[in-house]
């Protein structure tokens, strides 16, 4: 006689290994993927399986890698997604990840049916999460300007922090909306009632209540990447310019928050590609950027906080919507944070 043991249990034994992961910041009791970048991934024994989508709200645009080949898929409309039908019979490695923000909307994982089995694996054990706007959403990167960004010309798959993620064997989380800053939101010329990034960093799916998160042990993050202020420093014929001593003591404070959620993590603060010492005249918001930063991380490091600063150089004149770091931009951007990180974590 002989003991089967059902999947499930057999999953559980085997320590650390899991059979579906989810990707980024989603809530296990409704798998609903909401910030970008956010999905699940799986490897399989069989010629084909299924992903299940529960509820779709909204446009979202996701990306379906089978064997490391990426499937794009601009929007999805359909209740499931299924492997390409070529596949033979093997073991194969599936992820679904959404490309485009929450505000355009979001995506509830189903059940996943195979004709084969489920093959569990151990995620990897670096982790690293990106708190940011537009750039760190990939808005309008698939696009060239002039164009209207759209769920399906936002790329978070080829923004810098999936690249310099993917660069560093590392699992990552991307929590980031388009037209969030750290002290104010875009400039609009009616009041923008959205919270700022301190505010919406503390909520589970992008559109839960504030302080819904719960911060599971094993979702903790080595290092996390903050990219925050392109929209704090945008003002023209609508608000004062930025007081940087008001940034810098919002990043000192933020950081702090973060690092208390994330005791033993190393920060990297990120200076903007698309702020210039140029534009708007007289206001060198590059330099002033760069310069409170190195203020904020100053006091950050009389507070014994890890953190260094990785400075990006003002982008090109090849952008994409609303004059959004392209492909390109964000794949010269991955290596210089991917250099950053590996010099720091000996990674
Ligand atoms: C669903 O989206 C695809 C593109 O991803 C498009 O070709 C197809 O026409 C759409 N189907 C419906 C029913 O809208
Ligand atoms: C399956 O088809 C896709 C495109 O339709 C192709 O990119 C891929 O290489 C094919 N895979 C195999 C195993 O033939
Ligand atoms: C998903 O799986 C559960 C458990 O096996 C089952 O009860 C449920 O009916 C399945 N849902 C769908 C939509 O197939
Ligand atoms: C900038 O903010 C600091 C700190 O809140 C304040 O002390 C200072 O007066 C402000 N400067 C200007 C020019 O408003």
């Amino acid at each position: 006689m002989r003991t089967i043991l059902p999947f499930t249990i057999l999953a559980a034994i085997l320590s650390g290994a899991n059979a579906i992961h989810l990707l980024g910041r989603v809530n296990p009791s409704n798998q609903e993927l909401t910030w970008p970048g956010t999905g699940i991934s799986f490897s399989f024994t069989g010629t084909t399986a299924t992903i299940h989508l529960n509820t779709i709200t909204g446009t979202n645009s996701a990306e379906l890698t089978t064997d490391g080949i990426a499937t794009i898929i601009p929007n999805i409309n359909t209740t499931s997604i299924t492997t390409p039908a070529n596949l033979t019979h093997g073991t194969h490695t599936i992820t679904l990840r959404k490309r485009s923000e929450a505000l355009y909307g979001s995506l509830t994982i189903g059940n996943i049916t195979t004709d084969g089995t489920l093959i569990p694996d151990a995620p990897p054990s670096r982790k690293i999460e990106v708190i940011g706007d537009s750039i760190t959403v990939g808005y309008g990167l698939d696009g060239t300007l002039p164009c209207t960004n759209s769920a399906a010309l936002e790329n978070n798959p080829k923004t810098y922090a999936a690249l310099s993620a993917q660069a560093l064997k590392a699992d990552y989380s991307i929590i980031a909306w388009s037209g969030i800053g750290l002290t104010r939101n875009y400039v609009s010329t009616t009041p923008d009632p959205s919270p700022v990034m301190p505010v919406r960093w503390t909520r589970y799916g992008a559109n839960d209540a504030d302080d819904s998160y719960t911060f599971p042990k094993a979702a903790v993050p080595d290092v996390v990447v903050i990219n925050l202020g392109t929209n704090d420093f945008s003002y023209l014929g609508v608000r004062e310019p930025l007081n940087a001593t008001v940034y810098t003591d919002a990043m000192v404070e933020f950081v702090g928050v973060v690092n208390k959620h994330y005791p033993d993590a190393t920060f990297f603060l990120v200076t903007s590609p698309m702020l210039s010492d140029a534009y708007p005249e007289g206001q060198a918001q590059k330099y002033t950027q760069t310069s409170a930063l190195k203020a904020a991380i100053e006091v950050l490091g009389g507070m014994e906080v890890k953190v260094h600063l990785v400075e990006w150089p003002t982008q090109g004149s090849d952008v994409g919507c609303d004059y959004h770091p392209n492909a390109a931009t964000h794949a010269v951007e991955a290596e210089v944070l991917a250099d950053a990180i590996a010099e720091v974590m000996s990674w």
